[in-house]
């Protein structure tokens, strides 16, 4: 049984309802939440597991981050951005794009008071579903509390959006949560690692599954779990 829901994610669910386009307006649900700054989501800091991943595990992955670093990340959902900004400071030019106006202010502010804050990261205002992605596409994707934002009607959708807008041989990090609980009228939404790769097998290889060791301050194990899935070559 997942836990009762906050206050704060009743009003998000609430937001998300009231908005025709179910949550999908760029000054919809979403860009409300982040006006009355109801983002429980939102840590403040990099996912432990991902620092995890990039700095101790990725050996692990069997891809060069090198290999990497001629093309661009792409963090989709960015809030806050501050995973986007952990990428960037690995080398990579990085974009972090969120549906909401407000979030990319909130970013892009986060960004200017960072002490070394990195320059080769850009926050965008844009519709993962419909936004222009770089010639070539991108090399690297980081998705946290994305897939579990919007509904599971659009899941196949977001697979093969990430299909497009990824290169051959690119890659994508998922950090699948929450996937305990059978929860009913997210966001957050129910994921499971199953949900993830039937939204990606058509154009991924799964290369990487681990639970991750680091978690977010608060969180119980076995939420969790890190994935890496590969773009097929073509
Ligand atoms: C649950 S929040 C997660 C934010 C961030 N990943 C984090 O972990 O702090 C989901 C984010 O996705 C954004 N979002 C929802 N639909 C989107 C879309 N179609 N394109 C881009 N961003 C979207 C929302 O505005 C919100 O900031």
């Amino acid at each position: 049984m997942a836990a009762a829901p906050t206050p704060e994610m009743v009003r998000i669910r609430e937001l998300i309802a009231n908005d025709p386009a179910g949550g999908q307006s760029p000054t919809g649900g979403w860009d409300q939440a982040w006006k009355e700054k109801v983002t429980p989501w939102d840590a403040g800091d990099v996912q432990p597991a991902f620092r995890e991943l990039l700095d101790e595990r990725w050996e692990d992955v069997g891809v060069s981050l090198d290999s990497l670093k001629d093309g661009k990340a792409l963090v989709a959902g960015c809030g806050r951005g501050c995973d986007a900004a952990f990428i960037a400071q690995h080398g990579i030019e990085t974009v972090g794009l969120d549906l909401s106006p407000t979030a990319v202010e909130v970013a892009r502010a986060h960004l200017a008071k960072t002490p070394d804050a990195p320059t080769n990261i850009n926050f965008e205002t844009g519709d993962f579903f419909k936004f222009t992605p770089p010639t070539g596409g991108f090399s690297l994707a980081f998705d946290y509390t994305f897939f579990c934002a919007i509904n599971p009607s659009m899941r196949a959708s977001w697979g093969k959006r990430y299909g497009e807008v990824i290169r051959p041989n690119g890659v994508l990090i998922c950090l699948a949560f929450p996937i305990d609980g059978n929860r009913e009228g997210g966001p957050p939404f129910s994921v499971s690692e199953e949900a993830y790769d039937a939204a990606l097998g058509g154009d991924f290889d799964k290369i990487y599954s681990k639970q991750p060791t680091k978690l977010a301050e608060g969180r119980a194990a076995g939420r969790d779990r890190m994935l890496v899935y590969k773009r097929k070559s073509e």
